[in-house]
């Protein structure tokens, strides 16, 4: 399947098959389609929480509001986001990302800095971080479509249940989404989107 196709026959799938697992080759190419997926500033201020485990998928379950395609996934991806005081300019863990960089660190953190100035100055700080997250799960979700693997991305969750099932210290961390993955019992459900002509400006 071409590009186009892979994103035509992705759907947002709600039920698994129990019975057929990810295999941890599957999983882990999942979880490199997040991992090579570029963030601001290549900032990487990001982890993923890769839940295999059927009793663990079944509490994550209950914090997601018993959306059943959390529970009977084959794996269920949190991607959570670094503390907003890990981002400020001068911190270490900016550094640390900055300096892999073939530019001058100096130069990397000056440039940095306005944007960090900006987003905290406009309130925006905070959705920053949490967006950066929905990119990775945008391409895991098609790769995964291209493995022959169904997905689905969670927006409807208690954010400190997730965190608490998880065992994710809420001032070390946000969460950003979940998404899960898995062998679909369902029927494809056919694409639903306005057409291009009424979407797109060109100019
Ligand atoms: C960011 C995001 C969050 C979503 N959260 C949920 C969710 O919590 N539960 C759910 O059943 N579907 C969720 N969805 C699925 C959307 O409803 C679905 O992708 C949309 O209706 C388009 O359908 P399609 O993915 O089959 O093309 C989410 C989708 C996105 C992009």
């Amino acid at each position: 399947m071409n590009f186009l196709d892979i994103m035509r026959h992705r759907f947002a799938c709600k039920l698994y098959d129990e019975n057929k697992p990810l295999n941890r080759e599957e999983i882990d190419e999942i979880l490199e389609y997040g991992r090579l997926t570029p963030t601001s500033f290549g900032l990487e201020m990001w982890h993923f929480h890769a839940v295999v485990s059927k009793e663990k998928l079944k509490e994550l379950y209950a914090v997601c509001y018993e959306q059943e395609g959390v529970r009977t996934s084959g794996m269920t991806v949190a991607i959570l986001t670094k503390a907003s005081k890990y981002l400020d300019p001068d911190g270490l863990f900016v550094y640390e990302r900055g300096v892999r960089f073939p530019s001058d660190i100096d130069w990397y953190i000056e440039d940095y800095r306005p944007y960090h100035e900006f987003l905290k100055d406009t309130g925006r700080l905070e959705g920053w971080l949490r967006s950066q997250g929905y990119l990775a799960v945008a391409n895991m979700m098609t790769g995964a479509q291209s493995l022959g693997i169904q997905s689905c991305a969670i927006e409807g969750f208690d954010e400190e249940g997730v965190l608490r099932v998880l065992d994710i210290d809420p001032k070390e961390w946000s969460l950003s989404l979940l998404c899960t993955f898995g062998h679909t019992v369902e029927e494809e459900r056919p694409k639903i989107r306005v057409p291009l002509q009424e979407l797109v400006t060109y100019h």
